[in-house]
């Protein structure tokens, strides 16, 4: 049965018609919002990391009905006004990525990590799974994006829920037709 949601994305407002087996990963992807990226579609490499409500949740096992009335986050949606989050720049300064795959998903998880040791940040970075760069680069781009923080650009204002600075209203359907219970 299809259902209507309203929802945020990145500060901008949806109503959208969509199936209750659609993924979240799918939904935003329909939405055009590219850099949530699908690798395992099974919750295992976290490369669809996006917020929910400020939460870092896998998009691709997570319902899309789920974000009715709620505020989703992606990657996209950390920068402001063109300029990169500080976690964003730190992964470019200290080169953590190779093919980018996995960067948006291990940078919203790693904008919502606590201050860890860096014995820590590997154990916390498991959901993240990485196939070129290995973790080391990984692990010193969020130390470079915390010391970034606390040179005072800190992570208020990388999005999340708040205001709707930029609303745009929009009445979409989704697209998919998929057997109740299946998540795509
Ligand atoms: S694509 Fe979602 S966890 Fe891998
Ligand atoms: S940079 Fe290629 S999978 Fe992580």
């Amino acid at each position: 049965m299809l259902e209507d949601l309203q929802f945020l994305v990145n500060r901008q407002s949806y109503t959208v018609t969509c199936h209750p087996g659609t993924s979240l990963l799918s939904l935003l992807r329909q939405l055009g919002w590219f850099g949530v990226h699908r690798v395992c579609d099974a919750g295992d490499c976290g490369a669809c990391t996006v917020w929910v409500n400020d939460t870092p949740i896998h998009s691709c096992i997570y319902p899309g009905m789920r974000i009715a009335n709620q505020s989703v986050t992606t990657i996209e949606g950390l920068s402001q006004d063109g300029e990169l989050a500080p976690m964003q720049q730190a992964f470019l300064a200290a080169q953590g990525f190779q093919c980018g795959f996995c960067t948006p998903g291990a940078i919203m998880s790693a904008a919502k990590l606590p201050k860890l040791s860096e014995e820590e940040l590997h154990l916390a970075l498991k959901g993240n799974l990485c196939r070129c760069t290995g973790y080391q680069a990984i692990v010193e781009s969020i130390q470079e994006g915390r010391r970034q923080e606390a040179r005072g650009r800190g992570a208020e204002g990388q999005g999340g829920r708040g205001a709707i600075l930029n609303t745009q209203h929009s009445v979409r359907s989704c697209k998919e037709d998929l057997p109740p219970g299946k998540l795509r």
